[in-house]
């Protein structure tokens, strides 16, 4: 039986990864049937709307999107596209696994760690107000229900995937309030599972340690904002965004996506890397219970990043998108 998915070819260098993912699903015969739906410029272009009506409907009739990034246009009067589907689905915990890849250029050895973002409360939420013409407020509502949740899903993630260690970052030392009531919601949520360790951090601290010893680290959980920026950091330790994967996850609904955004400066160029957005399909396989069809796309992805002339221009190499697809496909 396959399964519906509702796949969203997004902006930029968007359409032309999705094209290259979805010929090596379909290689490596993942039992999925996909159902395009748009979002973003090019959703504008066609129906006049930036988040059309029939992609949100597809999204809950199918429950599970693959998703390329999107172009959010800059300015007032625009919501990021990406922070009104997460807050529409509730999709409250953002899931950004950190790995190094042969081939990859990067510093550091051994990374293998995952941030757990809280994606649906603190500034992203976007509760804004303008108090004069030279003063304007963002407002940080962190809740307990919002924190517990997120930590319990840290939690079962770590015992689920047998990681040990779940340390939460935060700002709780300034923002005793907010931040405060994360941290504390996170060590009560800690209580119930002893057999995985729990430990805190400050943020600032916890992006010195990241750099000095990244192969430390094993689930970390922390707010939106926070998360945001340091799933970017940890991109940065693993070669670069162009091999980053995501998940936005909620109780009934999971979208997965990149980390990356829409690439304008190389877009239409066949000089895109797809496999951020490849092992987000793989996520999306794994949370389908396709195990066996997951293995098999890494295992060819790993393959395939050893040779220097399949790699793609962000890992040092001279492979286009299409060849670097050609040599994975060859690799199943
Ligand atoms: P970006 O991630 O699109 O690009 C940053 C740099 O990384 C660029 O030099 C780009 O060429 C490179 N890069 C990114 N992905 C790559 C890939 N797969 N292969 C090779 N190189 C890659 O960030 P930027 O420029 O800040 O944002 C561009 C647009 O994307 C904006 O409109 C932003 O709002 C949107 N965006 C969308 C996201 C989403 O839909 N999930 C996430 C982040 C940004």
């Amino acid at each position: 039986m396959s399964t519906k998915v509702t796949v969203i070819p997004g902006d930029g260098i968007g359409p032309e990864i999705m094209n290259e993912v979805l010929k090596i699903l379909e290689k490596a015969k993942a039992p999925l049937q996909y159902v395009e739906a748009h979002a973003g410029e090019l959703a504008y272009e066609k129906t006049g709307e930036l988040l059309p009506d029939q992609t949100l409907q597809s999204i809950k009739e199918n429950k599970i999107a693959l998703k390329s990034p999107i172009t959010t246009p800059v300015g007032k009067g625009f919501r990021s596209l990406n922070v009104t589907l997460r807050q529409t689905f509730d999709l409250y915990a953002n899931v950004r696994p950190v790995k190094n890849l042969p081939g990859a250029p990067c510093k550091y050895e051994n990374i293998d760690l995952v941030i757990v973002r809280e994606n649906t409360e603190d500034l992203y939420a976007g509760i804004e107000n303008q108090i004069d013409d030279d003063t304007a407020e963002s407002i940080k509502r962190i809740t307990r229900k919002g924190s517990e949740r997120i930590a319990r899903f840290a939690f079962e993630l770590a015992q689920k995937t047998n990681r040990k260690k779940v340390f939460a970052a935060h700002k709780a030392n300034i923002m005793k309030l907010s931040d405060g009531l994360f941290l504390e919601s996170c060590a009560n949520v800690a209580e119930g599972f002893k057999d995985i360790e729990f430990g805190d951090v400050i943020i600032d601290a916890c992006c010195m340690q990241l750099v000095r010893w990244p192969e430390a680290f094993d689930v970390i959980v922390t707010e939106n904002l926070y998360g945001d920026i340091l799933s970017d950091l940890c991109a940065g330790l693993v070669g670069g965004l162009g091999i980053v994967p995501g998940a936005n996850i909620g109780k009934d609904i999971a979208i997965f996506e990149a980390v990356h955004g829409s690439a304008p400066d190389i877009a239409g160029k066949n000089l895109a890397n797809p496999t951020a957005l490849l092992q987000s399909a793989v996520m999306m396989l794994q949370h389908l219970g396709h195990n066996d069809i997951a293995d098999k796309i890494m295992t060819a992805l790993v393959e395939t990043l050893k040779s220097e002339k399949a790699r793609t221009r962000d890992l040092g190499g001279s492979a286009t998108t299409t060849v670097f697809t050609e040599a994975l496909m060859s690799n199943l």
